[in-house]
């Protein structure tokens, strides 16, 4: 079950965090991955991190959301492993900008942009890139990691990341309804809080919000694409599930 041998993945935004345990997990199954980061040097540690498992790896840095910079990546990565069978839209956050997260009402238009260019755009950049492929082989699996943002309203100050996030959501259902019939699946994972918080004492407050009483961890979403990634997932798509240790439902 859930064997990934002669498929090649690729993981955007894979450098570190969620995105790195994705491509551990994809690669334990046997898939050839691609790992990608806009940062060069965390793309090759976590292709090398890989490797040292015994899984097969390469870097491709670029920035998902410029279409040319995806285009030629996705054109390598062709060369290299074969044609790309999986993608894991997980590149994310505010891109390569910092996070701080501020109630609407206090951003100005210019930071918008980036909220949206990476959640939305560089989703979009990456779908296309590969989607050509995925439909003359009629099988495909594409995954975009999103956010409990992207579904409900929250008080943190994340409004247009959040729609950024919700944006990748719909726009998955749509690529999901129109390619139904091309064996390829779209879905998206609406992750909770992850352990990527440094703070102990931030950290213990968050935990006591999250039924199951604990912070998710890369291995935990590298598990939920695993499945959905599988030919065992055939028959599901169009889906937004919930990773988030009961924090939100549907
Ligand atoms: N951390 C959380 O609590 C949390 C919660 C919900 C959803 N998410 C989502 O999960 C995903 C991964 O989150 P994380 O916490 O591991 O993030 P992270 O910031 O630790 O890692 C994201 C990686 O993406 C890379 N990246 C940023 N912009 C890029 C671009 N334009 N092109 C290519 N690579 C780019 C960064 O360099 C970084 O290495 C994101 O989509 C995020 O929105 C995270």
């Amino acid at each position: 079950m859930f064997d990934l041998s002669q498929k090649t993945a690729l993981i955007t935004g894979a450098g570190q965090g969620v995105g790195a345990g994705i491509a551990l997990a994809l690669a334990q199954q046997g898939a050839a991955v691609a790992v990608n980061d806009i940062v060069t040097e965390r793309a090759q540690s976590s292709a090398e991190a890989v490797r040292s498992q015994g899984g097969q790896a390469i870097a491709v840095p670029f920035d998902v959301t410029s279409p040319q910079a995806v285009n030629e990546g996705v054109a390598s990565i062709a060369q290299q492993l074969g044609p790309v069978s999986i993608l894991v839209n997980n590149a994310g956050n505010a891109g390569a900008n910092s996070f701080a997260p501020t109630p609407f009402s206090k951003l100005n238009p210019d930071e918008w942009q980036k909220f949206i260019a990476v959640n939305l755009f560089g989703v979009m950049n990456c779908t296309k890139a590969v989607l050509d492929d995925m439909i003359e082989y009629q099988w495909g699996r594409i995954i975009t990691i999103s956010s409990g943002a992207g579904q409900t309203g929250l008080t943190l100050g994340v409004s247009v990341y959040g729609a950024g996030k919700g944006a990748g959501i719909s726009f998955m259902r749509h690529v999901a309804i129109e390619n139904a019939r091309n064996g390829i699946t779209a879905n998206s994972l609406a992750l909770g809080l992850m352990n990527s918080v440094d703070d102990a004492g931030v950290t213990a407050a968050l935990v006591k919000s999250i039924p199951v009483g604990r912070l998710g961890t890369p291995a935990d979403i590298g598990a939920a694409c695993v499945w959905l990634a599988s030919e065992e997932a055939a028959w599901v798509t169009g889906q937004t599930i919930g990773i988030n240790g009961g924090s939100l439902q549907s």
